[in-house]
């Protein structure tokens, strides 16, 4: 379990931190300051002004900057940011309706931006006023299921209890569920889950992320939580071009440039390496840049003698040409075992 303020050094995206995140929004569902009065029949409301005030422009704005790709997932935010907008529009002329249920499954190979996403929904939330805190807790089947008969409910409440106000982020959310096994306890965690997501549905957003196939299989099996999932949403694969788009604001962040040669030899390592197993989409081109910039010192330092700015900010082909996908000596190393933080 982690509290995710995700923020991984060297080439990790930055991430917006949880809990500051939206601090000055206001509230366009008239959560928090108590509720505004009823308006009149006949008055009318600024949709673009509750937008503004609910800095959903503003989350929603800096997703498209900072995020490559992902256009599918992203016209699936706006609308649900569309969504709450007039749901607190209508509230506010009186109009009744319940609130809307949020939860989510976030389905996708690894490093296609789940997890990145998940936090920028968990800001956007709050600021819409849906959530009253905004952070997300990550929990993964351990934090949640016990070994033994009476483990399993308070883990689960545990968590569940953490992650009110906020989003509660279940990654690899199929390994709930253990087919083989009839009396393993990750049916009492399912259990328990769906009474929170029906009962705090107003306290609570419920992510569940994994791989597209074992997830489909997981709500195939567990029914009555695929139905109270209202949005399904598949993270792409990316493109060589994107993957390289996310290459060029990784380095800029960090101050690195690639040399036109270098940039080719980049891009023919990613075409090799997307054949490769492990793969895993931007989290690779992290990884791969890590790598660089690791024998990149090594360079300069074993050469010695002056280093100019640009020295110190050029990667070469060399960089490159030497990882055994390029060599085709099999898989990278590191990539073999890659994790999140690999
Ligand atoms: N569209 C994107 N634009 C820029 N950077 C991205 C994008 N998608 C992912 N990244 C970066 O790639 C890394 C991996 O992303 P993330 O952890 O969100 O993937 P994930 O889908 O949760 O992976 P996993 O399934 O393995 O948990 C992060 O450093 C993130 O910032
Ligand atoms: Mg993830």
């Amino acid at each position: 379990m982690s509290e995710s303020t995700q923020s991984a050094g060297g080439f990790g995206m930055s991430q917006p931190g949880s809990s500051e995140a939206g601090a000055a929004a206001a509230d366009a569902n008239g959560a928090g300051g108590g509720e505004p009065e009823t308006l009149s029949p006949d008055a009318t409301l600024d949709l673009s002004r509750v937008q503004r005030d609910a800095a959903a422009d503003e989350v929603l704005e800096r997703m498209d900057g900072d995020l490559v790709g992902l256009e599918p997932v992203k016209t699936r935010i706006r609308e649900i940011a569309s969504l709450l907008i007039i749901d607190g529009a209508r509230r506010r002329f009186g109009l009744g309706s319940s609130p809307p249920t949020l939860h989510m499954s976030f389905t996708g190979s690894p490093g296609t931006g789940k997890t990145t996403v998940a936090l920028r929904m968990a800001e956007l939330l709050k600021g819409l006023g849906f959530l009253r805190k905004g952070h997300l807790i990550t929990a993964t089947r351990e934090d949640m299921v016990g070994e033994y008969i009476g483990h399993t409910a308070p883990k689960t409440k545990q968590m569940i209890a953490k992650a009110l106000g906020g989003v509660l982020f279940i990654d690899e959310a199929y390994s709930l569920h253990r087919a083989e096994n009839e009396r393993d306890y990750g049916q009492e965690a399912i259990e328990i889950l769906l009474q929170a997501m029906e009962n705090q549905r107003e306290d609570l957003v419920v992510i569940f992320a994994g791989y597209s196939e074992p997830m489909r299989r997981f709500f195939g099996m567990n029914t009555g939580l695929a139905s109270r999932v209202a949005h399904h949403i598949e993270f792409p694969d990316y493109t060589t071009d994107e993957l390289m788009a996310i290459a060029s604001k990784m380095l800029d962040e960090e101050s690195y440039e690639l040399t036109e040669e270098a940039d080719a030899t980049f891009r023919r390592y990613l075409e090799h390496r997307r054949a490769q197993p492990n793969f895993a989409n931007a989290r690779s081109v992290r990884n791969a840049l890590e790598r660089a910039r690791l024998r990149h010192a090594n360079r300069l330092v074993r050469q010695g003698g002056e280093v100019s700015r640009e020295d110190l900010t050029t990667l070469t082909a060399n960089e490159f040409l030497k990882s055994r996908v390029l060599q085709d000596t099999g898989d990278e190393e590191e990539d073999a075992t890659e994790g999140e933080s690999a």
